[in-house]
């Protein structure tokens, strides 16, 4: 089974393709850090017109990369929600062309469910249910994945995602954009003890997350402590966070033999570090997959639709687009 893949829902223009059996034929990526960086953060007119340039010589790339033509493809995946609506209808109108041109079924794919499937494409032997924690710049969830489709949300952020308290706390301490590898960078040069800030929720029942205290404080301590101190603190206190938080979901996993971790953030050393120690701590296996599968790529998006086409899971050609789309 050959599956193409393609992502389009924020700053990353990406084609790949997978097979039934795990192999990644090819994935290209296009990133957009230079058109975006002089405003600090993405811009979605400029991401959904750069989308539009890339995506085409994208797949022709992957298509070339993988040694297949479109007529070998059994399947287009195109990610159709959640993110920017522009970026979405770019990959999702493109998908269905290649798909209409080729013959072949469209599956319509939750860009969430394509990072809460990835460690299955990294690790086959990971077994269901498992516990993911699913870390990336606009979503912070803990989730029971029991199955393809089968989603059962433990917990998510009151208010930002971890990524996105990344970028903007990188941004309040002028590291740049994209903001969350910046911040690692910077803090490895720091103190995590150096300057106290807030662990929001942790310690509540319920194991939802909050990170809209912990920038605030980080915006009043800008000044008091060097950059490096305060990424540092800033950094331990999220995994502060997220530890706690997933500790207190693992008790309600019921059936997990693994905790996951994916999303953006995943790909930070200190959060993977820390959730794998909590892991050991409670008999579970621990699987993250590897960095270039944890932020934003479209072999997971591949990979996601090889899992739904397998399920006989295909979507129609006037699938819309859905800027808003929880798992
Ligand atoms: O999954 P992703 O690529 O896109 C979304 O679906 O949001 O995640 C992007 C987020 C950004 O907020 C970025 O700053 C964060 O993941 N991120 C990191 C690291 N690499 C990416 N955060 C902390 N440490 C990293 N090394
Ligand atoms: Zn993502």
């Amino acid at each position: 089974m050959l599956i193409l893949g393609l992502e389009s829902s924020c700053d990353e223009t990406a084609a790949a393709i997978v097979t039934g059996d795990r192999r990644v034929l090819a994935h290209a990526l296009a990133g957009q850090e230079e058109a975006h960086r002089p405003y600090g953060g993405v811009v979605p007119e400029i991401a959904a017109r750069a989308h539009v340039e890339v995506i085409g010589p994208l797949v022709e790339r992957a298509l070339r990369e993988a040694d297949v033509r479109l007529s070998d493809i059994d399947a287009v995946a195109a990610t159709a929600g959640p993110g920017l609506i522009g970026g979405v209808m770019v990959g999702l109108v493109t998908g269905k062309a290649l798909a209409h041109a080729a013959g072949k079924p469209l599956v319509a794919v939750n860009h969430l469910e394509g990072h809460a499937l990835s460690p299955r494409l990294a690790d086959p032997s990971l077994e269901l249910p498992y516990l993911l924690l699913l870390v990336s710049g606009g979503h912070c969830q803990l989730l029971l994945v029991e199955g393809v489709g089968a989603y059962r949300r433990l917990a998510t952020t009151i208010d930002d995602a971890a990524g996105e308290a990344f970028d903007k706390t990188a941004k309040l301490l002028g590291l740049g954009f994209p903001g969350g590898p910046a911040v690692e960078r910077v803090a490895k040069d720091g103190d995590p003890k150096a300057v106290p800030l807030p662990r929001p929720l942790t310690g509540t029942k319920e194991p939802h997350f909050s990170f809209a205290g912990l920038k605030a404080a980080v915006a009043r301590a800008v000044g008091t402590a060097s950059a490096a101190d305060l990424a540092a603190s800033f950094q331990q206190a999220v995994v502060d966070c997220l530890v706690d938080r997933t500790k207190r979901a693992i008790g309600r996993a019921t059936g997990a033999t693994a905790l996951v971790v994916a999303g953006g953030v995943a790909a930070n050393g200190a959060v993977r570090a820390a959730l794998e120690q909590l892991a050991h701590a409670h008999d579970l296996r621990f699987v993250a997959p590897p960095l270039w599968l944890c932020t934003d790529n479209a072999a997971m998006i591949a990979w996601a639709g090889a899992e739904r086409f397998a399920a006989g899971l295909t979507d129609p050609l006037d699938t819309l687009a859905r800027p808003r789309w929880p798992l």
